[in-house]
């Protein structure tokens, strides 16, 4: 038996992103709890987030997530066949958001499942998918970074509750045969991802409860200071690896999408690595911190007002709870 010798990378064929209709407003939450618009904005650059409806879940954000970005991508339900989708709060603690997916979708063959690596969900899922494709496994994968974060919060800590908001977004990816020869920064899709996760510090952002330990649902507390200081150390660390591992430097890049989870941690890391922030996609200010959501989601609405181009080199990052980062750098 001759085994085939084809390569494939993974080449972006569409994009989708999806907001609940709910906003709400810094104004409303200083109704709720001891805080104002001032101190958010100052403090994080959010002005609002949405929420999802009563009933409204995980997987419906991702449902409509998903069906945008394939049809952006022309393919139908039977060409995909691998859904990773990166959630920390799933619909259920089982059976997998992904597979709950996959059945709206009409998709009846493949994989599905679900990551958690919290705020860098999707970048990991884009890792895997990007893997499974180089191995020959899969000829069109549906990333998902989707949340209902609203479900997770303690709404009495103001802390954390003005912080997050719900939303899904996604990416569908398609494999394309490797030419001979066709190798290095210039050639379209994913050139690389690099994960990192370092457990020692699960003390600073978790949320104190879970299946296992405590038979509820529980809610997210966070060290936001400390976890501040290593996201900013992190990201900036993330980022010269992957200009590194692909012979780049920052100005070879033409955008930043980031993990929307602090305007000025995405100022800082842009400052730390001589990037213009002019590049930095922020989209932090109108839909809060959506955890996996939040790289798929600014992706998105760069790709619709017409920032992302075909051919442009992007660097995508994210760091979360574990503590879990990672990046991704693509050119679309
Ligand atoms: O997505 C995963 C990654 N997550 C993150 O990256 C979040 C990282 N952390 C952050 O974004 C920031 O640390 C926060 C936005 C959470 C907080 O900003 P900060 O500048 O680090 O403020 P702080 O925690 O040092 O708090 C300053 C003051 C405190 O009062 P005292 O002790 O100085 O009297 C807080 O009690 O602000 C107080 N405070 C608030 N005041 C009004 C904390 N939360 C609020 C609030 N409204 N919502």
């Amino acid at each position: 038996m001759t085994r085939s010798l084809t390569r494939f990378r993974s080449v972006i064929a569409g994009v989708g992103g999806y907001l609940p209709d709910r906003v709400l407003t810094n104004a409303e939450l200083a109704q709720q709890v001891d805080t104002s618009d001032e101190w958010i904005v100052e403090r994080s650059g959010i002005r609002q987030r949405h929420i999802a409806a009563v009933g409204e879940l995980t997987s419906d954000l991702a449902f409509h997530a998903a069906s945008r970005a394939m049809a952006q991508a022309g393919l139908g339900p039977d060409d995909i066949d691998l859904i990773v989708l990166g959630t920390a709060t799933p619909d259920q603690t089982f059976p997998a958001t992904a597979a709950k997916v996959q059945a709206r979708l009409g998709i009846t063959r493949g994989a599905a499942f679900d990551i958690q690596a919290v705020c860098s969900g999707f970048v990991y899922a884009l890792a895997v998918a990007d893997n499974f494709i180089k191995a020959g496994q899969s000829k069109g994968a549906l990333v998902i970074g989707a949340e209902t974060f609203s479900r997770i919060l303690d709404w009495t800590d103001r802390t954390t509750c003005v912080l997050f908001g719900d939303g899904a977004g996604a990416m569908v990816l398609r494999a394309e045969p490797e030419a001979e020869g066709d190798a290095g920064a210039t050639q379209r899709g994913v050139l690389s991802t690099h994960l990192h996760a370092d457990g020692r510090h699960q003390d600073l952002l978790y949320v104190d409860g879970g299946p296992s330990s405590t038979q509820t649902v529980g809610h997210v507390r966070m060290v936001g200071k400390e976890v501040f200081r290593h996201a900013v150390v992190n990201l900036a660390a993330v980022v010269r690896e992957a200009l590194d591992a692909n012979g780049l430097t920052a100005d070879d890049i033409d955008w930043i999408v980031p993990h929307q989870a602090n305007q000025r941690i995405l100022e800082g890391t842009a400052r730390k690595l001589g990037v213009d922030p002019a590049k930095v996609i922020m989209t932090v200010d109108h839909h809060g911190n959506t955890s996996a959501a939040s790289v798929p989601l600014a992706f998105a609405e760069a790709v619709a007002d017409g920032r992302i181009r075909p051919g442009q080199l992007v660097l995508l990052e994210a760091m979360g709870g574990g503590f879990t980062w990672g990046s991704a750098l693509v050119r679309v």
